[in-house]
This record gives structure tokens, sequence and C-alpha cells, in this order.
């Protein structure tokens, strides 16, 4: 059920290194980006691909992990993605790309748990140097990265608390808990 996959559809930031993601698969999640919607059908996004243990290496130092956590640089060497889908926007096809890459990562991303995978959309990304470690040509735009492995971490959904934060938090077990809005707080209206 599509609800259950997006309910278990949570970010992961810890891996198990050892069970490398395959080049195939990150294919086939980027397959399930290019049918998804985009506006106009202009599909102004291309994606760069890695499972090279060096070239993620280099990719994840130009990564920025849960800012709510600030005793925690990132998932240490062991627990790193195998996997990068790195979003691209095409800006000889568009100058907005919209929310396209919204709707191709939200894809990526349920493709990949649906394979028992999880991952991490990367938003804070060193692009200049990014851009350097790809060598992509200037009319590329870094949008998104997408972080992929094999899961190793339990994340719980949480009711937001009478104080509004919504700020995520590690419990001593290690469990990640996120905070949702609930539905009463976020639909502003409902005509029947
Ligand atoms: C556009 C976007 C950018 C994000 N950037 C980062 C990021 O730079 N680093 C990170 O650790 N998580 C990032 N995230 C993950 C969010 O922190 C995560 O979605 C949020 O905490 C809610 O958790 P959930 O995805 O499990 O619902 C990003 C998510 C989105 C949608």
């Amino acid at each position: 059920m599509i609800d259950d996959l997006i309910r278990k559809n949570r970010s992961c930031r810890r891996f198990y290194q050892k069970h490398a993601v395959k080049p195939e698969t990150l294919e086939e999640l980027v397959n399930l980006a290019r049918i998804s919607a985009s506006a106009g059908n202009l599909q102004p996004l291309a994606y760069v691909l890695s499972c090279n243990p060096n070239k993620n290496k280099k990719i994840f130092a130009c990564l920025g992990w849960a800012g709510y956590l600030r005793d925690w640089p990132g998932p240490e060497e062991g627990e790193r993605p195998t996997g990068y889908i790195i979003v691209l926007h095409d800006t000889t096809i568009t100058k907005d790309p919209g929310c396209d890459h919204g709707i191709a990562a939200q894809s990526i991303m349920l493709g990949a748990r649906q394979r028992g995978l999880a991952g991490c959309m990367i938003g804070t990304i060193d692009r200049d140097k990014l851009y350097k470690i790809i060598d992509l040509p200037d009319h590329y735009n870094i949008l998104l990265v997408l972080a992929i492995g094999t899961p190793k971490e339990t994340v719980v959904i949480e009711r937001l608390g009478p104080d509004g934060n919504i700020c995520y938090w590690r419990d001593e077990n290690g469990t990640h808990h996120v905070p949702k809005r609930s539905l009463d707080n976020i639909v502003v209206k409902s005509y029947h």
C-alpha cells in the first residue's frame, strides 16, 4: 500500500556501508523520476549517479547532515551512504525547474524504500566543491543530492508537542524521532 510506503519512507542518515547499492538500482530509481510529473512536461532535470567508493567519499565531504542534531557531524565511516543521485537542473531547457526536483526526489525515495533501501534528500551542499568533483558543464545547476543505502536506523513519527517544536531528535537508544504537525493543524478549511 502506498500509505504504508509513505509512512515508512522516513529520512535515513545511517546505513550498513558493507551492503553496497548497485549502479543498476540507481538507474531504476532515476527511471521512476524520469516518468514522474513535470511542469509543462519540460523535464529539465538530469542526474549524476555514483556507487564508486572513492567518488562517494568526495561527495560525502560536500554534504551537511541533520542540522538539528548539533552534536552529530553526520554518519561515521562504516555507516555512510553507498549510493548518490545528484539531481541537476539543465538550464538550457528552462530557467525555473519549479518543484520538479521535489517530485522526482520523492519518486526516487519511495522506489528506494520499496527495494529495502532508504535515503535522505540533502539540500545543504557545498555546491562549488561538488561542481569540481563531478566536473559538469556550466549549464547544469546542482539542486539536490539524494544519499542512498541500506538503512541502519529506526525512525519514528511523533505528534508535535504543545510547544510546537518541529526539531527531530534522537533518544538514548539511537532511535530518531520526527515530529509532524497534526491533520487539524494543517487543514485550514474543508468544504463538505
Ligand atoms: C528539500 C529537502 C532538503 C533537505 N536537506 C537536508 C540536509 O541538507 N541534511 C539533512 O540531514 N536532511 C535534509 N533533509 C531531510 C529533512 O531533514 C527531513 O525530511 C525532515 O527532518 C523530516 O523527516 P522525514 O523525512 O523522515 O519526514 C531535507 C529534506 C528535504 C525535503
